[in-house]
C-alpha cells in the first residue's frame, strides 16, 4: 500500500505513549493525512469489565488473560488494516507491544505497508511516581481507593517489565526519551512516508493552552518585600476568586504550582470552579532564592548590602544572590518542572501554571526566545496572565487582563 504507514507505538505503562500517539494524530490532521489511533487498552475497557483493571489480568502466567490481550491486539490490527484499505494512510497502534513475538506479528501482518516501532523510554524515578498518582485517579480506577489502584496499576507494570525485550531486529525503529523529548536512537531500513515531520514532531512539546499566572498579592509584596512564604492578604484572595471566575468557563483538570502558600492558595479557589482539577505543586516552579537578601526589601538590600545591589543591577541574569539563585542557577530546574508539566498533561488539556515574578519570566522565554540580559525584566503583573498556545503550526503568546 503505497505511501501508506503503521506506527506501532512501544513501552511499558506509564511511560507516554499515548501522549506521543495523540500528537502525532494532531500534526497529521493538521496536515491534511488522514490517522487513526488503535488502543488496545481502550478495546480492552470498551469489551470487558472492571476484572480486566486488575493486575493479574496482565500477569504472563494467567493463559486467559494472555489469550483475551492477544485477541483485543488481533482486533485492532484487523481494524487498522481496514482503515489503511479504505482512505487512511497512517493507522498508530497504541499498545505496549513489549515483546518480540507481538512486534514480529505486526510486522508479519503489514507484509506491503511499512511498520515504523516508535518506542517511548523514561527511567526518571519521580516522575514515574507523579504519573502512577494520575493514572490511579483516573476512570479506570474509579472504583478502586487511591491506595489500592496505585499497588494495582505498580503490579501490571511489573508484569510488563517481566515481559519486557527491548527491540531488535524490528525494520524500522525510533526510540525517544519522552521525558526529555530526544531521540535516542533510530534506524531505517524501509522509506517511511512522513518521516521528517513525525520525528520533529516526537521531540515538540505541544500545548493547545497554558495559561501562565502569577500569584495574587502577599503579605510581603503590601511591603516590596522579597522571597519567604507568605499567605495571600484579602487583596490577593479577592484576585484569586476573580481569576477562578475568568476561567470557570474553561475545563482546567491540572493547575501547577510552585511549592509556596501564596502560589498554591490562589490556585485553590480556581480548582473548586472545576468539576476535576488537580493542583500539583512542583519545587522548580518555586521563586528565585534570594538567599541572603529573602524576605528584605530592596531598600534594605541596597542599604545593607549595596555590592548584591549594585551587582545584580549590572547583571541582572548573571548575578547568584549569596547563598541563593540567580536567574542563571533557576534554568535547569525551571526546565525539568516544564518537562514534568508536559508528561503529566495531554496535549489537549488546557493547564495552568501558577508561579512567581522571576520563575514565571524563564517559564515565558522557554517557549518564546528573549535575549537573556532581557529575561529579568519581562514585565509579570499580578492582574493579568499570559496565555501561550504551542501546537504542531503556531506558536502564540498573548498577555492578557482579568
Ligand atoms: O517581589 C516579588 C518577587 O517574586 C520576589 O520574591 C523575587 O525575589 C522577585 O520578585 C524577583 O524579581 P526580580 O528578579 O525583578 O528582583
Amino acid at each position: 500500500m503505497e505511501g501508506k504507514l503503521v506506527v506501532a507505538m512501544v513501552g511499558l505503562p506509564a511511560r507516554g505513549k499515548s501522549t506521543m500517539a495523540r500528537k502525532l494524530e494532531k500534526a497529521f490532521t493538521m496536515d491534511g493525512v488522514k490517522v487513526k489511533i488503535f488502543n488496545n487498552g481502550k478495546l480492552r475497557r470498551k469489551l470487558t469489565g472492571p476484572e480486566t483493571s486488575l493486575p493479574d489480568f496482565f500477569s504472563p502466567s494467567n493463559p486467559q488473560g494472555m489469550a483475551l490481550r492477544e485477541r483485543f491486539a488481533m482486533m485492532n490490527l484487523e481494524m487498522a488494516r481496514g482503515f489503511l484499505q479504505r482512505k487512511g494512510q497512517v493507522a498508530i497502534i497504541d499498545a505496549a507491544n513489549v515483546t518480540c513475538r507481538r512486534r514480529e506479528a505486526i510486522e508479519r501482518f503489514f507484509p506491503e505497508t511499512p511498520v515504523l516501532f516508535l518506542e517511548c523510554v523514561n527511567s526518571d524515578g519521580e516522575v514515574l511516581e507523579a504519573i502512577l498518582h494520575r493514572k490511579a485517579s483516573m476512570e479506570e480506577f474509579a472504583h478502586l481507593s487511591l491506595d489500592v489502584a496505585l499497588e494495582s496499576f505498580r503490579k501490571r507494570i511489573e508484569h510488563y517489565e517481566a515481559a519486557y525485550e527491548p527491540l531488535c531486529n524490528e525494520r524500522n525503529q525510533l526510540i525517544v526519551d519522552s521525558f526529555d523529548g530526544k531521540v535516542i536512537q533510530e534506524k531505517l531500513t524501509d522509506s517511511i512516508p512522513h518521516y521528517e515531520r513525525l520525528r520533529d514532531v516526537v521531540v515538540t512539546r505541544y500545548v493547545e493552552h497554558l495559561y501562565l499566572v502569577r500569584h495574587g498579592q502577599s503579605w510581603f509584596n503590601l511591603e516590596d518585600r522579597i522571597g519567604g512564604d507568605p499567605e495571600l492578604t484579602p487583596e490577593g484572595w479577592n484576585q484569586a476568586e476573580i481569576l477562578a471566575e475568568h476561567f470557570s468557563k474553561e475545563r482546567i483538570p491540572l493547575i501547577f504550582t510552585s511549592s509556596l502558600k501564596r502560589a498554591i492558595q490562589t490556585a485553590a479557589p480556581i480548582a473548586r470552579r472545576q468539576p476535576n482539577c488537580t493542583i500539583i505543586p512542583l519545587k522548580e516552579f518555586d521563586e528565585i532564592n534570594s538567599g541572603l537578601c529573602e524576605e528584605m526589601t530592596y531598600e534594605e538590600i541596597k542599604d545593607r548590602y549595596p555590592e548584591v545591589y549594585e551587582a545584580r543591577k549590572r547583571d541582572k541574569y548573571g548575578y547568584i544572590y549569596p547563598q541563593g539563585e540567580g536567574y542563571v542557577s533557576m534554568e535547569e530546574r525551571v526546565e525539568r518542572g516544564l518537562k514534568k508539566v508536559f508528561y503529566l498533561s495531554d496535549p489537549e488539556d488546557s493547564i495552568l501554571i501558577v508561579g512567581h515574578r522571576a520563575v514565571n519570566r524563564m517559564i515565558l522565554s522557554h517557549f518564546f526566545y528573549r535575549k537573556k540580559e532581557e529575561v529579568p525584566y519581562i514585565y509579570m503583573p499580578q492582574d493579568g496572565y499570559y496565555h501561550i498556545k504551542v501546537t504542531p503550526n503556531l506558536k502564540l503568546f498573548e498577555l492578557k487582563r482579568f
